[in-house]
């Protein structure tokens, strides 16, 4: 039996049997505009309903931002606990081979909760800085491996290209690897309008569900319609 925890999305739960693995990690691989941002937003206000400790690592945003945007989807509880429970800390756009290697860990330092949650939104300039596989894997899986202790992480990675096509390119295949489980969220084109969509790839540790289920971001957030086709 492996320990779960929610992962907040509403209809998420029930496709990836009950749960995300505790002190796993996801990648969240999806079309720009598909809702990750919303779907970390999500995962972390989860964490602190349950007096979880979470932790906000944003490329694109600093914490003014995110607040109103958390704020618009009607969730109070990010304001409410700001240094606290809730640690945003803004990335910069450059150096995040030493971010990841060096910041990051002191930040997470001294500030573990009974379970703690962790976003990297996005990890893509990552790659972008560290094209050598040899040292993007060694810098991401101590990082990964830093995360599995510390608690259950997310991070983003940004999609690109044919929007219908599930193409795993090469430059993604290390992170996507070194990921306990893979969620892409993609917009399926139909005649004249994008349906957004989200598939399971893969979830270490457990079974999942293997088709691709419609999607809706409302006032509400992220719903996910679980028994409907896309089309
Ligand atoms: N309050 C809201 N009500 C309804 N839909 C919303 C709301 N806020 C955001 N959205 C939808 O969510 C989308 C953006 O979500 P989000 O920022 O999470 O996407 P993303 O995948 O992180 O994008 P990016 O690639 O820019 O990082 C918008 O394009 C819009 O469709
Ligand atoms: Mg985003």
């Amino acid at each position: 039996m492996v320990d779960r925890i929610k992962s907040g999305i509403t209809g998420l739960d029930p496709l990836v049997s009950g749960g995300f693995v505790k002190n796993t990690i996801t990648s969240i691989y999806g079309s720009p505009g598909a809702g990750k941002s919303i779907f970390c937003t999500e995962f972390l206000r989860q964490g602190l309903l349950e007096g979880e400790k979470v932790f906000y690592f944003s490329l694109e945003q600093n914490l003014e931002s995110f607040l109103r945007a958390a704020e618009a989807l009607g969730f109070n509880e990010f304001k409410q606990n700001v240094g606290t429970n809730f640690i945003f800390t803004k990335m910069s756009g450059h150096d995040f081979k030493n971010f990841l290697s060096i910041d990051m860990p002191k930040i997470l330092e001294g500030r573990k909760g009974k379970h703690s949650r962790v976003v990297i939104d996005p990890l893509t300039p990552f790659l972008w800085e560290i094209r050598d596989p040899a040292l993007q894997r060694s810098i991401l899986g101590d990082t990964f491996a830093m995360l599995h202790e510390f608690g259950t992480g997310l991070v983003t990675i940004e999609r690109y290209g044919d929007i219908n096509k599930l193409e795993l390119s090469e430059d993604i295949a290390i992170p996507l690897y070194l990921s306990d489980s893979v969620i892409l969220m993609s917009m399926a084109f139909n005649q004249n309008f994008y349906q957004k969509a989200i598939s399971v790839i893969k979830i270490r540790f457990s079974s999942h569900s293997s088709g691709m289920h419609p999607f809706d971001i409302t006032e509400k957030g992220i719903q996910i319609f679980q028994d409907q086709p896309v089309f």
